[in-house]
């Protein structure tokens, strides 16, 4: 076969890196390790889909009303056509009916709670689901700048913080990314690894960015129903955007953001 790259002019660290991370996009773990071994093979009880409230915590309802009905398009082979990365945003806030929608589309649920799964409007390995949705609401009408969690079993949010200069606050998170720091909203997806190594145990790394993927396109193509735009980040400071939503880096992680505003 022809090669495309040739790792042989690569220095050695780097080419034994590479190596490496390559061997993680391939299946093959699958095939050397005893699944009988996963705690949900050893009969442990599986995690919650959702992390619990913290004392004190009060949900605020989404609103329902016409949560099917957004106002831009909604033609999906015209969403698919016309799907981009935006990066410059108005100053028009984002309503609460917007997030709403948004939520619903990116980590609803289709269905109820069922012996420790919920299916979702998303795919997911396994139908672990091992993300939470946090949001930096910088400018939503209603709503105190800060840092949200949704909430897809009651399709609410809760407050986890008020942030005061939340903008300046993003954009150092995300590496000087100033678009950043100007949309309505930050869609943040943590990761909770464990809810997919219950199942996969340690092949479930390779299917957790699978879905953080499938997640992201969906917000792609729900922004264009409220005339609004967004672009993928993978690009951020780890441990300041983990700092910034309080979730301890370990067994819980940012993976994933995408900044939401109005065109
Ligand atoms: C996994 C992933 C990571 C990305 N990270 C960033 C990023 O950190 N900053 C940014 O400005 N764009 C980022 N993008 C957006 C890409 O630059 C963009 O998708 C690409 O240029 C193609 O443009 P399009 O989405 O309009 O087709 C990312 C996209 C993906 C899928």
């Amino acid at each position: 076969m022809e090669k495309y790259c040739d790792l042989g002019s690569k220095k050695t660290i780097m080419k034994d890196m590479i190596r490496e991370n390559r061997e993680f996009l391939k299946d093959t773990l699958r095939l050397t390790y005893d699944f009988k071994q996963t705690d949900q093979n050893r009969g442990i009880k599986s995690p919650t889909i959702q992390k619990p409230l913290k004392n004190g915590q009060k949900i605020i309802e989404l609103p329902k009303k016409n949560l099917y009905s957004p106002s831009g398009n909604k033609d999906l082979v015209s969403a698919i056509l016309y799907r981009e990365s935006n990066r410059k945003y108005s100053l028009e806030p984002l309503t609460l009916a917007e997030i709403s929608f948004l939520l619903w589309a990116t980590q609803g649920l289709r269905g109820s709670l069922h012996n420790g799964h919920a299916f979702r409007v998303v795919p997911s390995a396994g139908c672990r689901h091992s993300f939470e949705t946090y949001i930096a609401a910088i400018h939503i009408s209603g709503l105190k700048q800060g840092i949200y969690r949704y909430l897809p079993i009651e399709h609410g949010i809760v407050l986890e913080k008020e942030v005061e200069n939340l903008s300046e606050k993003v954009v150092q998170a995300t590496l000087g990314q100033s678009f950043a720091g100007e949309a309505g909203a930050v869609f943040i997806w943590v990761c909770i690894p464990y809810r997919m190594e219950w199942r996969y145990g340690p092949a479930a790394h390779r299917v957790i960015a699978f879905d953080a993927g499938h997640i992201c396109q969906n917000l792609y193509l729900a922004v264009q129903a409220i005339a609004a735009g967004t672009c993928a980040i993978a690009a951020y400071n780890q441990s300041l955007m983990d700092e910034l939503i309080e979730v301890d880096g370990e067994d819980e992680f940012t993976i994933y953001l995408s900044p939401v505003g109005k065109l």
